[in-house]
């Protein structure tokens, strides 16, 4: 889910604007420093790191330049300061010192700045809490402290800063809830508290607040119902919760708020559905997200009417019947994320959806996968937005072959056509799209073989082939791929031997599985290159020969299946170097020798499998060994010994054989 919060914050991200006052100084301040001065001063003492030395010239000489003809107080020309009263010369007005990396507090002082309006101190290091004291000052319109450090709980006395029209506060390490104070901020036009730890409820009286344009909560830990009477803010244009832990109904009357343009709710767990209408009563829409919630009902018609509808994100609902035909019409998306819904397509019909997606030049991403598609892919899906970066499909019941054309997509770096009906030999030139990360076809009807191009996508980390019918051999160029983490291709037929290239891909570190194919001849030594990886996988293949001694260079190891094989020879003394494994798997092979002693410190296994093999002499009877649910010994006819459920004959008490057993 990561990703599409990722997407989320790509799109939420803005730049400020801020009041800026345009009046100029009428009078002078020829025969004081400024009453100001030793609160800047102060300001500057709390500040313990500047690297852009910005707050180098708010510095002054009391036998120079405070007493010079300058018609203001010297510290109105200091970086980042204003002082621009008409009334009031020579009181700071604004303070504007955002993104500079100022570490330090901010010092309570500043509450004495009764004349200033604008307090920007956003995208700095700053850290500590929100002064109490800068609820007196009453003249302040915009206070932006996004982007820094602070903890603590918002100050109540805020709640009197009658004049404030903008509050930010986003991305800090604030808690508590929204204070009862803040009531009284008739004048709030933007509130954005969002990805801070803020709990509790969303009051209802903010609804009252009908000044608000911009309110953004999202990514907190905010709990209860959305109330409705938020509906009251009808000057509302973002209205952003997404990331919070709320629940219950949504409140159609959220839907009845025309001028908004940014509607977001995803990751709560909310109910409700869209208007019928709300094409029309929304007709600013912009981003409507309310994925990963617990919205029904059908996809409104009347979105296509929505004509700056650029993110529909209702991915992870219950959202059912048919994607409406002439949705794309406008031409504006650029997301378009349904999946993991329960939306249908039975006839060729209800696929006319994508053919007006063509009209979106821009479409970025498109993604249906888990509903219940069902027919044959439209051809015209190769006339979709060359700007595509992903496609995904996966988990329906689409059938036919991969339309050709898919090369055009240079862009694209997720392609999921998992879990379906596909058909079909894989296209030869699917190794011409060099952007692709992330490939899974697993689990459709795909035969022929692996195409060689496919080490030619450089930028792979994902490859899953898997539960095809897929034969040949595997291609040694996927030795290529040096940054593939995870490489399934089992259950297929692939024949002949594990290329050794693939054994030597360094950024395997996830998954190698091979399984359950025809795999022959023996296991590369170069498989100790793997030294990074967390499972193997080579089961159920014709794998024969020793395991190598090389395998214990595979020191992350938790998983290891070499089951159903023909291997031979012993159990890897080396194997002692594998003491993350979890799960080792070695049945059904033609092992012999002992069972080595070593395998009983290993702690994290919770699962050891010998059976039918050729083990003999002792079975160990401590730790894991007497736990029957871990270990199974079975179809081992010369094992001896052992804990008591195993029931095997108790070993010879004669010295001769015990030089056999391993320690
Ligand atoms: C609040 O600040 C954040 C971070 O600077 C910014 O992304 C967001 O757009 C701001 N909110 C408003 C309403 O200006
Ligand atoms: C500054 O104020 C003083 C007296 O308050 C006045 O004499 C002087 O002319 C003023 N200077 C300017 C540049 O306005
Ligand atoms: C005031 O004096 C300080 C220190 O001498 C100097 O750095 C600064 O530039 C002076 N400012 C003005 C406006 O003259
Ligand atoms: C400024 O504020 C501080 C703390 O809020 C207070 O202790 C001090 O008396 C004030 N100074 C002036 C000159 O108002
Ligand atoms: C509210 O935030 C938006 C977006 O950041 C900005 O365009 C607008 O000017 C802000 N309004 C006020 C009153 O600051
Ligand atoms: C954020 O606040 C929590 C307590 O609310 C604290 O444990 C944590 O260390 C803080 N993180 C930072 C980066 O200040
Ligand atoms: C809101 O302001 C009024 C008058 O200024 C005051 O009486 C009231 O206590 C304030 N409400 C809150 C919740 O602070
Ligand atoms: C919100 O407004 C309603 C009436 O519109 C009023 O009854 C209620 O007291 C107000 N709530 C607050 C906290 O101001
Ligand atoms: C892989 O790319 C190289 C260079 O771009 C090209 O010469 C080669 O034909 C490609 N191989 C395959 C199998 O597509
Ligand atoms: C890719 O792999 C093949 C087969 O292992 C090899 O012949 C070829 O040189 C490799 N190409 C690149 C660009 O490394
Ligand atoms: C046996 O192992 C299982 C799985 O690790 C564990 O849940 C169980 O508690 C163990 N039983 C005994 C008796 O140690
Ligand atoms: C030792 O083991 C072998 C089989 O591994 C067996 O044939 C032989 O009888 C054993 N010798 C003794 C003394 O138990």
């Amino acid at each position: 889910m990561k990703i599409w919060q990722l997407v989320m914050i790509h799109l939420l991200t803005h730049t400020l604007l801020f009041f800026t006052p345009s009046s100029q100084p009428t009078n002078n301040q020829t025969s004081n420093y400024g009453v100001d001065l030793p609160v800047l001063l102060s300001f500057k003492s709390f500040i313990t790191s500047d690297p852009t030395r910005a707050l180098s010239s708010w510095s002054w000489d009391p036998a120079g330049n405070g007493t010079s003809t300058a018609s203001l107080p010297v510290y109105c020309e200091w970086v980042g300061v204003a002082c621009s009263n008409r009334r009031h010369p020579g009181h700071v007005t604004a303070i504007r010192l955002q993104g500079i990396g100022l570490a330090g507090t901010i010092c309570p002082q500043l509450g004495n700045l009764t004349h200033l309006r604008v307090l920007d101190l956003s995208a700095n290091n700053l850290a500590g809490e929100i002064p109490g004291s800068l609820g007196r000052c009453t003249s302040l319109h915009a206070l932006d402290l996004g982007v820094n450090y602070l903890s603590g709980s918002m100050p109540a006395s805020l709640g009197l800063l009658s004049k404030l029209t903008f509050l930010n506060v986003t991305h800090n390490n604030l808690t508590g809830d929204i204070p009862m104070p803040f009531s009284n901020l008739s004048a709030l036009s933007n509130l954005s508290m969002s990805s801070n730890h803020f709990h509790g409820q969303i009051p209802s009286w903010l609804g009252n607040l009908t000044s608000l344009t911009h309110l953004e909560l999202a990514q907190n830990g905010l709990t209860g119902h959305v109330p409705p009477g938020l509906g009251k803010m009808t000057n509302l244009v973002k209205f952003d919760i997404h990331d919070n832990k709320l629940e219950g109904p949504f409140p159609p009357s959220m839907f009845n708020i025309s001028s908004i343009t940014l509607l977001d709710i995803g990751f709560n767990q909310l109910s409700g559905s869209l208007p019928l209408d709300i094409g029309f009563k929304l007709p600013k829409i912009n981003v409507l997200a309310t994925h990963v919630n617990q919205f029904k009902g059908p996809i409104p018609a009347s979105l296509s009417n929505a004509s700056s509808l650029k993110y529909l994100l209702l991915r992870g609902n219950q959202y059912h019947g048919l994607i409406p035909r002439d949705i794309g019409i406008h031409g504006r998306f650029r997301s378009f994320s349904l999946g993991h819904n329960v939306l249908q397509a039975t006839e060729p019909r209800d696929w006319d959806f994508l053919t007006s997606l063509t009209n979106c030049s821009n479409l970025g991403i498109l993604d249906l996968e888990q509903n219940n598609l069902e027919g044959v892919m439209p051809v015209t899906i190769a006339n979709l937005s060359k700007e595509l970066k992903w496609i995904a499909l996966g988990s329906n019941k689409i059938a036919g072959t991969i339309p050709a054309g898919l090369v055009a997509f240079q862009k694209l770096t997720m392609l999921i056509l998992a879990d379906s009906l596909f058909t079909g030999t894989l296209p030869l030139d699917i190794g011409q799209l060099p952007s692709l990360q992330y490939l899974d076809l697993s689990h459709n009807r795909f035969d022929g073989k692996i195409p060689q191009s496919l080490g030619n996508i450089t930028q792979l980390s994902n490859l899953s082939l898997s539960n095809n019918f897929l034969d040949g051999s595997i291609p040694a160029s996927l030795g290529n791929l040096t940054k593939l983490t995870s490489l399934d291709l089992s259950s297929n037929s692939l024949k002949g031997g594990i290329p050794q290239e693939i054994l030597s891909i360094p950024s395997l570190t996830v998954l190698l599985n091979l399984s359950n194919n025809a795999l022959s001849g023996s296991i590369p030594t170069q498989i100790g290159n793997l030294n990074s990886l967390s499972t193997i996988d080579l089961s159920m293949n014709k794998l024969s020969g020793e395991i190598p001694d090389a395998v214990s260079s595979c020191v992350q190891l938790n998983s290891l299946y070499l089951q159903e094989n023909l291997l031979e020879g012993q159990i890897p003394k080396g194997f002692s170097s594998l003491r993350g494994l979890e799960n080792l798997d070695l049945s059904n092979n033609n092992l012999a020798g002992a069972i080595p002693d070593f395998l009983q410190t290993f702690e994290l296994l919770t699962y050891l499998n010998l059976s039918f093999n050729n083990l003999s002499g002792p079975v160990p009877n401590t730790r894991i060994f007497g736990n029957a649910t871990i270990v199974s010994l079975a179809g081992n006819s010369m094992l001896c010994g052992g804990p008591p459920f195993l029931k095997l004959p108790s070993c010879p008490s004669h010295q001769a054989n015990s030089t056999e057993s391993v320690s």
